[in-house]
C-alpha cells in the first residue's frame, strides 16, 4: 500500500511506530485485563493515561514529519506536489491515503471516547484516591480501610455528584499531583480541609436524617493499666434521636440538624478544637441566643475576623472514615479481640509506654518495641518468658498491628494531630460547647448533664458489675479514684495527656 510522497520523512515514520507500538501494548493490557483479569491497581493508570500520551505525541508526529516534508518538496520543486488542497480519488495513492485517514480517524475517535471515559472512572477510582500516591495517602487509607465506609468510594465524600465539583477537585488534584511529584506537600496533611463539600450534598445522600435511629447501645471495655489488667465495662444508651422516630429531629444529639435549628460558632484554634463563641438560631421563630466561654474569653475585634461556620455534619463526625485511634482505645480493643493477651501482667501499661514515645519510622518501631517488651518481661516475669514465651511474642505481634493501623511515622499522622469530635474523653468533642462554661445573657449555660447526651445502663468490673434498665441511669463511677475530680475537669484534660 503506497501513501503521498510526504508520508515517508523520519518524523512521521517514527510517529506512526510509536503510536501503532503503543495501540498494540494498550490492546494487550486490555484483553490480558479483560480476559485472564491480571494487573493490579496501577495498570489502569498505564492504560488510561500514560500510553495514551504516548500515542497521541506518535500521531501527532505524522502530520508534522507530512507538513515540513511538502514544505521541503515543495521548496527544491520535486513533482507530485500540487498547488492547494486537492483531493484526487482516482489516483491510487491519494484513495490509499484517505481510507486510512478516515478509518484511523474513526477508530481512533473510539478509542479516544472509550479512553476518556475509562480515564473518568479510574481518577474516581480508590486506586487513584489512596494508593497511587502510596506514602502520601496511606494514612487516609490504611483507616479508611477499617472503617464502616470502606465500600464508599473516596470520591462519594469528597467530591459528590455534578461537574462542578468535579471539576474543583480535578484543578485542586493537579496541585497535589505537583505537590507530591515536589515532595512539597505538609505532614500531616493539614486538618481540617478547607473546602470540603457541605456535608448535606454527601453524607445525606446516604444518610437520610428524617430515618435516624433514636437510640443506640454503646458497650465499652476498658483494662486498667493495672498489674491484672484489670476489665471495666460501661454500657451507655446513646440519645442520637428523639423519644420516637416519628416525632422527627425535636430533641437528642442530632436536634442539631433539625431544620429549625442553625448553629454557629467560631473556633480559636484551626483545628477548630476550641470554641470560645456560639449562636444558637431558631429559625422558625428567628430568636437567637449567644453563649461565650467565661474562661477561653477572646478579644472581640479578634472574634470579628475568624470565620462563622454552621455546624453540619462534620462538626461532630469529623473522622467518619479516617479515625487514628489513641493508643489507650485501641490497645483495649485488641486486648478485647483477643490480639494481645489479657493473661499477661502489665501488658496495658507497657503498651501506654511503648506508644508514648515516637518513632522515626515503622521498622524502628518494630525494633524498640520488641526489645523493650522482651526484656520488660525477662526482667520483670522471667517465669512468663521461660514457660509461656509465645505470649509475649503475640503481644508484640498485637502491638505492632495496632501501631499499623492507627500510627504513621512517615507522614507524622496519628490521634494526636486528628482529633475526633464525637465524645469527650481524649479530645475536647461535645465539651467544645457542653462544658458548661459557655453562658448566654441571662447566666444559662449549654448543658454538661452527664444525662444530656447518654444514659449510663452498666458499668463496673466482671465480677462488680451494676446495670440499671433502659429507662433508667446510673450515676457515673469513675474506674479508677480519682475523687470528684471528673465533677470539675473535663475528661480530656487529664485523659489527652495520661500516658
Ligand atoms: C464517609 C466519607 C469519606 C470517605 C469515604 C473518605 N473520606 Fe477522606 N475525609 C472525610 C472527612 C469527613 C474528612 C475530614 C474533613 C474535615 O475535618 O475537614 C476527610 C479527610 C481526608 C483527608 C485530609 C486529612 C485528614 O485526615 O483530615 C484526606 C487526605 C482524605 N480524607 C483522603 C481520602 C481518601 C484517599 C479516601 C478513599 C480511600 C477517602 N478520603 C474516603 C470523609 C471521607
Ligand atoms: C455512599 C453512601 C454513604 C455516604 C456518602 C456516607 N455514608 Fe456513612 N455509612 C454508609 C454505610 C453503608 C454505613 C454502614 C452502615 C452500617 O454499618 O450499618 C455507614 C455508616 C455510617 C455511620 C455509623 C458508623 C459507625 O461505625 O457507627 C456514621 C456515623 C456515618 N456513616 C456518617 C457519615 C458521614 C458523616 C458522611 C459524610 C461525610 C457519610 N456517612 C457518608 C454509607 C454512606
Ligand atoms: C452534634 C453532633 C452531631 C451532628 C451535628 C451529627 N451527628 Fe450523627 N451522631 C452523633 C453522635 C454522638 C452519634 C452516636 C454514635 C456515636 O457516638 O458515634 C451519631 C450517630 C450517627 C449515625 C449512626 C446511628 C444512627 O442514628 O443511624 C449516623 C448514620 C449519623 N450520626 C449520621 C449523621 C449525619 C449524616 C449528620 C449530618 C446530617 C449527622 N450525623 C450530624 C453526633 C452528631
Ligand atoms: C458548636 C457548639 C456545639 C457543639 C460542638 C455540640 N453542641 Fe450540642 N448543643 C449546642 C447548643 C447551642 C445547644 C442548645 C442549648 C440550649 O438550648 O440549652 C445544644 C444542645 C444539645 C442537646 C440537647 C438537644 C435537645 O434540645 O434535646 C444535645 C443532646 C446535644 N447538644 C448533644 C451534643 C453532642 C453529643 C455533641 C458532640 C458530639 C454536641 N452536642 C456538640 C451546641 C453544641
Ligand atoms: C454533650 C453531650 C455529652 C455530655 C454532656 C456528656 N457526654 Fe459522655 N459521651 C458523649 C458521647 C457522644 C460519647 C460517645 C463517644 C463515642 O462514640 O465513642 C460519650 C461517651 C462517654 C463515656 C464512654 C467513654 C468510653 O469510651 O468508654 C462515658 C463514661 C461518658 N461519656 C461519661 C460522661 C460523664 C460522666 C458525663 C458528665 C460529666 C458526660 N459523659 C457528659 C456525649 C456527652
Ligand atoms: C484528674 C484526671 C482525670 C479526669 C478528670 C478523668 N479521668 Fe478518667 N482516668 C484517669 C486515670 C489516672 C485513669 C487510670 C488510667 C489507667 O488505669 O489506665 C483513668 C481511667 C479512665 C477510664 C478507663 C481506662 C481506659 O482504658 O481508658 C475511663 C473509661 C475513664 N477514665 C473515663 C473518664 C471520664 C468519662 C471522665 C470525665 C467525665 C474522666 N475519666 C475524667 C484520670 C482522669
Amino acid at each position: 500500500m503506497k501513501f503521498p510522497a510526504s508520508y515517508y520523512n523520519p518524523i512521521s515514520l517514527i510517529g506512526s511506530i510509536i503510536a501503532g507500538v503503543n495501540i498494540v501494548i494498550i490492546l494487550f493490557f486490555l484483553i490480558a485485563m479483560m480476559f485472564f483479569n491480571v494487573g493490579g491497581s496501577y495498570i489502569g493508570l498505564y492504560i488510561y493515561m500514560i500510553l495514551p500520551i504516548f500515542l497521541i505525541s506518535g500521531l501527532i508526529m505524522i502530520p508534522i514529519g507530512m507538513i515540513r516534508r511538502t514544505r521541503r518538496l515543495k521548496r527544491i520543486g520535486e513533482d507530485g506536489v500540487k498547488k492547494g488542497l486537492k483531493i484526487d480519488l482516482d489516483d491510487k495513492k491519494q484513495r490509499n491515503a484517505m481510507a486510512v485517514f478516515v478509518l484511523g480517524s474513526f477508530v481512533f475517535l473510539l478509542l479516544t471516547a472509550v479512553g476518556s471515559y475509562e480515564a473518568f472512572h479510574f481518577t474516581e477510582s480508590n486506586e487513584f484516591c489512596g494508593l497511587l500516591c502510596h506514602t502520601v495517602m496511606e494514612p487516609e487509607y490504611e483507616a479508611y480501610e477499617g472503617s464502616s465506609h470502606a465500600r464508599v468510594k473516596c470520591v462519594e465524600c469528597h467530591v459528590g455528584a455534578g461537574a462542578d465539583w468535579y471539576v474543583k477537585s480535578k484543578l485542586s488534584g493537579m496541585y497535589q499531583v505537583y505537590s507530591v511529584l515536589f515532595k512539597k506537600f505538609p505532614k500531616p496533611i493539614p486538618t481540617p480541609i478547607e473546602n470540603l463539600r457541605p456535608a448535606q450534598e454527601t453524607c445525606e445522600k446516604c444518610h437520610w436524617p428524617e430515618k435516624f435511629y433514636s437510640y443506640r447501645i454503646q458497650n465499652e471495655k476498658h483494662y486498667l493499666a493495672d498489674s491484672a489488667n484489670t476489665e471495666w465495662n460501661i454500657q451507655l444508651k446513646m440519645k442520637t434521636g428523639s423519644e420516637h422516630i416519628a416525632m422527627g429531629l425535636v430533641d437528642g444529639i442530632h436536634w442539631h440538624i433539625n431544620k429549625d435549628v442553625k448553629i454557629e460558632y467560631i473556633a480559636s484554634s484551626s483545628e477548630r478544637e476550641f470554641v470560645p463563641w456560639v449562636r444558637y438560631i431558631n429559625l422558625a421563630t428567628g430568636d437567637s441566643v449567644v453563649y461565650q466561654d467565661i474562661y477561653d474569653t477572646m478579644d472581640p475585634t479578634l472574634l470579628d475576623s475568624l470565620e462563622v461556620r454552621e455546624m453540619d455534619c462534620i462538626d461532630c463526625h469529623n473522622r467518619p472514615s479516617h479515625d487514628y485511634l489513641p493508643p489507650q482505645e485501641f490497645t483495649d480493643l485488641l486486648i478485647a479481640s483477643g490480639q494481645i493477651p489479657v493473661e499477661l501482667p502489665e501488658v496495658k501499661t507497657l503498651a501506654m509506654e511503648v506508644f508514648n514515645n515516637t518513632y522515626a519510622d515503622r521498622d524502628t518501631a518494630r525494633q524498640v518495641i520488641e526489645k523493650r517488651t522482651l526484656e520488660f518481661y525477662s526482667s520483670n516475669y522471667p517465669q512468663i518468658m521461660e514457660e509461656n514465651r509465645k505470649l509475649v511474642d503475640k503481644a508484640i505481634e498485637g502491638f505492632m498491628y495496632g501501631f499499623s493501623k492507627n500510627i504513621f511515622p512517615e507522614m507524622k499522622a496519628s490521634w494526636d494531630v486528628y482529633p475526633n469530635h464525637i465524645g469527650h474523653i481524649e479530645y475536647n468533642g461535645c465539651f467544645r460547647c457542653h462544658n458548661g462554661n459557655h453562658m448566654n445573657s441571662d447566666n444559662q449555660v449549654i448543658s454538661r448533664d452527664c444525662n444530656l447526651c447518654h444514659t449510663i445502663l452498666a458499668q463496673g468490673t466482671k465480677e462488680n458489675y451494676k446495670s440499671t434498665s433502659i429507662n433508667e441511669s446510673l450515676e457515673f463511677i469513675h474506674p479508677v479514684d480519682i475523687d470528684e475530680s471528673w465533677k470539675e475537669y473535663a475528661c480530656f484534660e487529664c485523659h489527652r495527656y495520661l500516658y
